[in-house]
């Protein structure tokens, strides 16, 4: 294992670089899609204000966070202070404005943990949710948009790294592996380590935000930092390599916590995160960057962590060795 920890890349790696480019940019939502999201984002938003004039509606998740694919569904985000009505009672009436709105396949879901209503608009064909004030993860996808604006290949690393996680399926929560949130904070994590990217949260805070408990400010002036990577030529090639080689060799399952929003590795001692507590087991820590008490790695038990871990290896592996990388890391689980 020590010999792997410093085994150095292949020297040919890079001429793999156009191949992974030409999937990530088969993978990229075209214009015309990203106009149909903020044409249904403007007419909900119309419809909605009419019952409720001080509403908001935000886009979040992958179709504003810039780390989407295209054809996938629109996560919308519903901010409402009326005290008086309870989430799920706004849900319901969401849920009759929509349908009076000829919006199809309406279903409000009002037992999930977080409750949405799920519609279909026949105008554009886009499916989406809708959920209420969860105005953190508006902030997150703000933070997320904000990091890909610095060094394009925080976008093309990550697209690849979704594309490996869904072939292979270890993109799937409720299965015990992670978000695609998790995998971006995780290529967010690798950048800051090569000083492609900075640590937006360490620096003077030009934007804020107070959402619940939690004080959400950072540096947010992005178009200031577009040659701080400069410096570093890794292609996406390497870097996809030494992500793998990283959570395959490098990490140290039993104390190490990543955490975007220090720019370091964090113990689980620092963090207190050596206890099993309800669902969170700690088996592979990857620190919310704003919910600093939430280990995005809580869904992995001690069976999908042996999964999550070969497919790390097996990855790190084909990058190192096989004559035909790029087939058979996206080969089909
Ligand atoms: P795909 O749908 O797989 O393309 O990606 P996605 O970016 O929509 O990711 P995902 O469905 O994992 O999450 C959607 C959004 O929910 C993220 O962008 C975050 O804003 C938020 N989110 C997801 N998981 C968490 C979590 O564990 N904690 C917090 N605070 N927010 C989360
Ligand atoms: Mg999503």
């Amino acid at each position: 294992r020590f010999q792997r920890r410093n085994r150095p890349c292949r020297y040919d790696i890079d001429c793999f670089t156009p191949s992974f480019l030409s999937i990530f940019e088969s993978l990229v939502p075209s214009e015309e899609e990203i106009a149909k999201q903020k044409q249904l984002l403007t007419s909900l938003s119309r419809l909605i204000n009419e019952e409720w004039p001080n509403s908001k509606l935000y886009l979040y998740g992958s179709c504003a966070n810039s780390f989407g694919f295209s054809n996938s569904d629109i996560d919308l985000c519903l901010s409402i202070d009326d005290t008086e009505i309870s989430k799920v009672d706004i849900i319901l009436k969401l849920a009759d404005i929509l349908q009076a709105g000829n919006l199809q396949n309406i279903q409000p879901l009002t037992r999930a943990r977080v409750p949405i209503v799920k519609l279909m608009d026949p105008e554009t064909g886009l499916s989406c949710d809708i959920c209420v004030n969860n105005l953190l993860a508006v902030v997150n996808t703000k933070l997320l948009r904000d990091y890909a604006q610095i060094d394009r290949r925080l976008r093309q690393l990550a697209f690849i790294v979704k594309h490996w996680a869904k072939s292979r399926r270890v993109n799937e929560t409720y299965q015990g592996t992670l978000s695609s949130y998790a995998y971006v904070i995780m290529c967010i994590h690798l950048l800051q380590q090569r000083r492609i990217l900075p640590c937006l949260q360490e620096m003077e805070a030009t934007y804020y935000a107070t959402v619940d408990d939690s004080n959400c400010a950072y540096f947010d002036q992005v178009d200031k930092l577009n040659n701080y990577g400069a410096h570093n030529r890794d292609t996406v090639s390497r870097l996809l390599w030494a992500f793998f080689h990283y959570w395959a060799y490098e990490h140290d399952y039993t104390r190490d916590v990543i955490s975007i929003r220090t720019g370091r590795i964090m113990s689980k001692e620092q963090k207190d995160w050596t206890r099993r507590v309800g669902n969170d087991r700690h088996l592979i820590c990857i620190e919310d960057p704003f919910e600093i008490s939430h280990d995005l790695g809580r869904v992995v038990d001690k069976f999908s962590i042996k999964i999550l871990r070969e497919e790390f290896e097996r990855a790190a592996n084909i990058l190192q060795f096989d004559s035909n990388p790029i087939t058979a890391l996206f080969e089909p689980y």
